[in-house]
């Protein structure tokens, strides 16, 4: 009924290469990518032009819910629109890489964007990654990747895609993603954890191109057996 179309979630830490492998993913599948770390930054980002902190729950919940978070797919990846407003290179700033975790921990902050990602998946054909996914947002979705790689290859990474404005050192961002993580995974509301029936990927030592395959190949595998 959906046209042999399935639902892939991809989960894993910061800097695991998610998002490019993801996006490539979709793009060869025909399907729409959704990077669900975009929404948390995007509340973030609002968040801090309103200086809510994150410990004021409860204001930042009543000013979520005024948010229209748009994802809307272009040529160098997607757009990032809150309220109308492009804020597609503001939320990828080192301000809203440091604080987002606390954001993200607040649970009315998460089961609503996690409502708006359920919808946004209800046809099939979607690339989803984040960090609760498979386990909690899509639990029924056909293909559950767990991508990680080591916190040195994390930091390597993000470092090298990093603006030359942002002063910062490898050894600091390797520190900062290594916060983030634990972060991420000791929170109380679907924290980053692996589904049981993920299917985990070191992508340390691989390629981006490979690890596209081994997914393409995977989803392929599923949408057989369907
Ligand atoms: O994938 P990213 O680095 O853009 O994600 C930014 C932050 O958002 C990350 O530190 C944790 C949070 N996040 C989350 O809690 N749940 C998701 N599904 C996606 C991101």
């Amino acid at each position: 009924q959906n046209n042999g179309k399935i639902n892939i979630a991809i989960d894993g830490p910061a800097g695991a290469g998610k998002s490019t492998i993801a996006r490539m993913v979709a793009t060869r599948l025909g399907y729409i990518y959704v990077d669900t770390g975009a929404m948390y930054r995007a509340v973030t980002w609002h968040m801090l032009q309103l200086n809510i902190e994150p410990e004021h729950a409860e204001n930042v919940l009543q000013e979520a819910q005024k948010l229209v978070i748009e994802l809307i797919p272009d040529e160098n990846g997607q757009k990032v629109l809150v309220n109308e407003i492009d804020v597609t290179s503001e939320i990828r700033t080192l301000a809203v890489n440091r604080i987002v975790s606390r954001y993200a921990q607040i649970e009315g902050v998460r089961s609503q964007l996690s409502t708006i990602q359920r919808q946004l998946a209800t046809r099939k054909g979607v690339v989803m990654d984040g960090r609760d996914i498979g386990s909690h947002v899509l639990p029924d979705a056909e293909l559950k990747i767990f991508m990680t790689a080591t916190v040195q290859e994390r930091a390597r990474r993000r470092f090298a895609e990093m603006d030359a404005s942002e002063s910062i050192t490898l050894e600091q961002l390797e520190q900062e993603i290594a916060q983030r993580d634990q972060l991420d995974e000791q929170r109380e509301f679907s924290p980053l954890v692996c589904a049981d029936d993920a299917i985990v990927l070191d992508t340390t030592k691989m390629g981006i191109e490979e690890v596209a395959t081994r997914i393409l190949e995977l989803a392929h595998t599923v949408m057989v057996g369907q």
